[in-house]
């Protein structure tokens, strides 16, 4: 008798001390992430501005990519680069280059206003 209670608090002590771990940010990635109104001049256009165009505007075309302006971004939301790159799909180039990743809920807002249809809005 003495012994399973030995083993039930072990594996109580497993379950528990598992779930003490468990990050809530882990486990429920898009708690936080608001993905409506995910528009291009109120979510995608100032995260490029941020991330993206000091290698990317006009002037600064790295790699001869600009995507500085609705126009000129479209052409690589339509090829599947954009999205590629920034998930850091295999076969795309991770960017923003030589820099962590954007954060999750970025990614997701970038997603949404993809699928969205990538509108001018
Ligand atoms: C530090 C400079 C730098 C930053 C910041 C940067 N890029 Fe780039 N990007 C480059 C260079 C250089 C290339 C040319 C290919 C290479 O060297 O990987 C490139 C290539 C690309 C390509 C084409 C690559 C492919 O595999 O199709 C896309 C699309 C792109 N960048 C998008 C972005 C986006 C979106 C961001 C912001 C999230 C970003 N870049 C941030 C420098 C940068």
């Amino acid at each position: 008798m003495k012994q399973y209670s030995i083993l039930s608090l072990f594996i109580a002590a497993t379950i528990f001390g598992s779930c003490y771990y468990d990050v809530e940010e882990e486990l429920y990635p898009t708690l936080d992430c608001t993905t409506t109104n995910a528009t291009y001049s109120g979510v995608v256009e100032p995260l490029l501005k941020s991330k993206c165009y000091k290698c990317h505007d006009a002037a600064n075309n790295n790699g001869n990519i600009t995507l500085e302006g609705y126009t000129n971004l479209k052409k690589y939301v339509d090829s599947g680069q954009f999205i590629g790159v920034v998930k850091h799909s295999a076969g795309f180039s991770p960017m923003p280059k030589n820099e962590a990743q954007l954060v999750d809920c970025d990614i997701q807002k970038i997603e949404k206003w993809v699928t969205d249809g990538a509108l001018q809005n």
